[in-house]
C-alpha cells in the first residue's frame, strides 16, 4: 500500500501536535496549513507548510489541497466552525477523505446535541456530508491526561477525590493516552486507501475502566481510600441544563459524565475498534499507580477552580 497525502489543520495543538509528529514520523508525506500568526518552528524542515486563512482564501485552499488524498483538522474548540472552510473547498479539489477535529464521543442523544462544542462539531459533519464528502470520524472516548487530573469526568487524581455520578462506579469508560490516540492516527491514515475509511467512526481505545476500579487504583497509590462522591443522573441533568442555558462551558464536562453514569460513553466510540499493531497499551496500574501519567496542559486558574467545584 502506498501513502497517502495528508494535509494537517491544528498542527500546534494539544492532541494535535503529538499527532501530527506520528503522522510525520509514519513516513506519510504531509503538509501543515496553518492560519497566520501560529508557529511553525517545530514543524520539520522537510514538511510541507502553506500559511493562509481557510475562510478568507478559498481560492488558495482549493490549490494547496490539489495534491492531498486526505485533510485531517485537529482544531481545538474555538476552531471547530472554521472548518466550514474545508467543507466549502474541498468539492473542488481531489482530496478523498475529510476527517474533521473530534477525538470524543459519539453524540446520539438530543441533550448531547445541545451542548455547544457537540452541536458545532456535528454540524460541521453533517454540511460535509451534504456536500458529498467523504469523511471519517476519530472517537477516543477520554483522553487520560485529562480525565484524570484536571476533573472534567469528575476524577482528582493528585487530590485522590472522585465523583461517582449515576451507575458510573459500575460502568466503563473508554480512555487512550495521548501518545496512543497519535499511534492510532498514523496507523489510520498513513497508508489505508481513503476509500476504506469513509463513511466510517472509528473507535480508539487503550483501556476501559468502571469508577470502582479507578477508585481502587486511587487507593492502592494512596495507601487510603479516595473521598468519593455522589451525583444523581437527576443532579447532572440539572447542571447540564443550567450550563446550557447560561453558556456555561462547563456542560461538556457534566454531559460526559452523564454518559458515563448512564452507561452510554463506552459505546459511543462506536462498536469499531481500531487496533494499534505491536503498540504495548498503557494499563490503569501503570498510569495511576505506576505515576506513568503525563501531565496535562498548564491550565488557567479559574478553568481549574470550575473543574474543582464540581467536586463536592
Ligand atoms: N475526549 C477528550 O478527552 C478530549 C480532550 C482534549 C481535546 N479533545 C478534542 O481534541 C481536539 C483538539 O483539541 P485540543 O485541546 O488538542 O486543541 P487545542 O490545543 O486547543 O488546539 C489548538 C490548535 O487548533 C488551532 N486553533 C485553535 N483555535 C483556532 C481558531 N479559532 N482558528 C483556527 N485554528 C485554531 C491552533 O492553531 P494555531 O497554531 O494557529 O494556534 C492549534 O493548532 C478537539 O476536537 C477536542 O474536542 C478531546
Amino acid at each position: 500500500m502506498s501513502y497517502n497525502r495528508i494535509a494537517v489543520y491544528g498542527h500546534r495543538g494539544w492532541a494535535g501536535s503529538a499527532i501530527f509528529n506520528a503522522l510525520v514520523a509514519s513516513g506519510a508525506p504531509v503538509k501543515v496549513i496553518y492560519r497566520p500568526g501560529s508557529d511553525v518552528s517545530s514543524v520539520p524542515s522537510g514538511v510541507a507548510k502553506v500559511e493562509l486563512d481557510i475562510e478568507k482564501q478559498q481560492q488558495e485552499l482549493v490549490a494547496a489541497l490539489q495534491d492531498i488524498d486526505i485533510v485531517i483538522s485537529l482544531v481545538g474548540h474555538e476552531g471547530v466552525l472554521r472548518q466550514h472552510a474545508f467543507v466549502k473547498a474541498l468539492p473542488r479539489t481531489n482530496v478523498k477523505l475529510f476527517v474533521p477535529s473530534d477525538l470524543g464521543i459519539r453524540v446520539n442523544d438530543e441533550q448531547g446535541l445541545r451542548v455547544p462544542v457537540n452541536k458545532t462539531k456535528q454540524e460541521v459533519v453533517d454540511a460535509a456530508k451534504k456536500a458529498g464528502i467523504s469523511t471519517a470520524v476519530v472517537q477516543v472516548g477520554c483522553f487520560a491526561e485529562s480525565a484524570f487530573s484536571i476533573g472534567i469526568m469528575g476524577i482528582d487524581y493528585t487530590g485522590n477525590r472522585m465523583v461517582f455520578t449515576g451507575d458510573s462506579a459500575n460502568q466503563l469508560v473508554n480512555i487512550c493516552t495521548r501518545d496512543y490516540v497519535a499511534a492510532a492516527y498514523a496507523s489510520i491514515f498513513a497508508r489505508t486507501p481513503p476509500a476504506e475509511l469513509a463513511g466510517r467512526v472509528i473507535g480508539v481505545s487503550e483501556l476501559k475502566a468502571t469508577g470502582s476500579e479507578i477508585a481502587a487504583a486511587l487507593k492502592k497509590k494512596y495507601g487510603v481510600e479516595p473521598h468519593i462522591f455522589k451525583h444523581s443522573l437527576e443532579k447532572v441533568d440539572n447542571e447540564i441544563e443550567t450550563c446550557i442555558k447560561n453558556g456555561i462551558p462547563l456542560s461538556l464536562a457534566w454531559w460526559c459524565r452523564k454518559t458515563w453514569g448512564n452507561g452510554t460513553l463506552v459505546k459511543s466510540i462506536g462498536e469499531e475498534i481500531w487496533e494499534v499493531e505491536g503498540y504495548p497499551k498503557a494499563t490503569l496500574e501503570e498510569l495511576l499507580v505506576g505515576d506513568k501519567l503525563s501531565p496535562y496542559r498548564d491550565l488557567p486558574p479559574q478553568i481549574k477552580q470550575a473543574f474543582n467545584s464540581t467536586i463536592h
